[in-house]
């Protein structure tokens, strides 16, 4: 039985955008054509307008507190959480807002380096990897309104920085970007271990989100390490640790 080239089409741009949509990376499928009875179906590329549409809707998402995530939010075991009083509620605030803006640079960094690569391989790793960043973006947004805190007001710049980063370590070719992600997710994942230790005792429900994030990332630094990551030498990882540290020390309070 001969499928119709429509139908064709639109299982592949399902598939397609099964496999992208969230990092907004897909490629269009033009109309499919006939030629005979055999079907044609037309990869497409999306145009410059297309790809700033796209962008614009990511960013937006990120930055309006739009972000759902696909998994359930991690919770801790065991008995209630207890009462936390209003000097942890801050100290567990201003770390889970850090964690907040980490993600936000997340969308952006894995939004720029997959436009800049031309591997469809990479584009769906990193579409995958920012899926899981989406969740984490939504767990600590949830988890800042339960404490009764704020995202930070810098998340636009934040996000217009580490785009530009993203762009700029995706022009230097698949490999040193695939380097910088490993590089980035281990500083994040070292960064996600000191909150564990710094977050007050009592609150187990940040501590739940933060130690899945941990897993998570670890996870994303080895598939990018495995797709071919270099290390990136000594000055790039120490001038990476210099804008972290920036970022999360204004994230703090800002
Ligand atoms: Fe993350
Ligand atoms: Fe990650």
């Amino acid at each position: 039985m001969h499928q119709t080239g429509m139908a064709v089409a639109k299982k592949q741009g399902r598939n397609r955008r099964g496999l992208l949509s969230s990092h907004n990376v897909i490629q269009g499928y033009g109309l499919a054509r006939y030629l005979g009875r055999s079907v044609i179906v037309q990869p497409m590329e999306l145009s410059l307008v297309d790809h700033w549409i796209c962008g614009a809707e990511t960013a937006l998402r990120t930055l309006s507190g739009g972000s759902r995530a696909d998994r359930p939010t991690p919770r801790p075991e065991g008995s209630p959480a207890a009462e936390l009083d209003a000097a942890e509620k801050r100290l567990a605030g201003a770390l889970m807002r850090v964690n907040h803006v980490g993600e936000v640079c997340a969308q952006a960094l894995y939004q720029a380096q997959a436009a800049a690569t031309s591997s469809p391989e990479l584009k769906a790793q990193m579409a995958q990897a920012a899926r899981e960043e989406v969740d984490h973006l939504a767990w600590t947004e949830e988890r800042l309104a339960e404490l009764g805190d704020r995202p930070s007001l810098l998340n636009p710049l934040w996000y217009g920085g580490a785009f530009l980063i993203g762009l700029a370590a995706g022009r230097l070719g698949d490999r040193v970007s695939l380097g910088f992600v490993v590089e980035t997710e281990r500083q994040v994942g070292r960064h996600l271990e000191s909150h564990l230790e710094r977050l007050p005792a009592g609150d187990a429900a940040s501590r739940a989100i933060v130690a899945q994030m941990r897993t998570d990332e670890a996870e994303h630094a080895q598939a990018a390490q495995a797709a071919g990551g270099i290390d990136l030498p000594a000055p790039v990882r120490g001038a990476m640790r210099l804008a972290a540290k920036v970022m999360t020390g204004t994230a703090h309070y800002l």
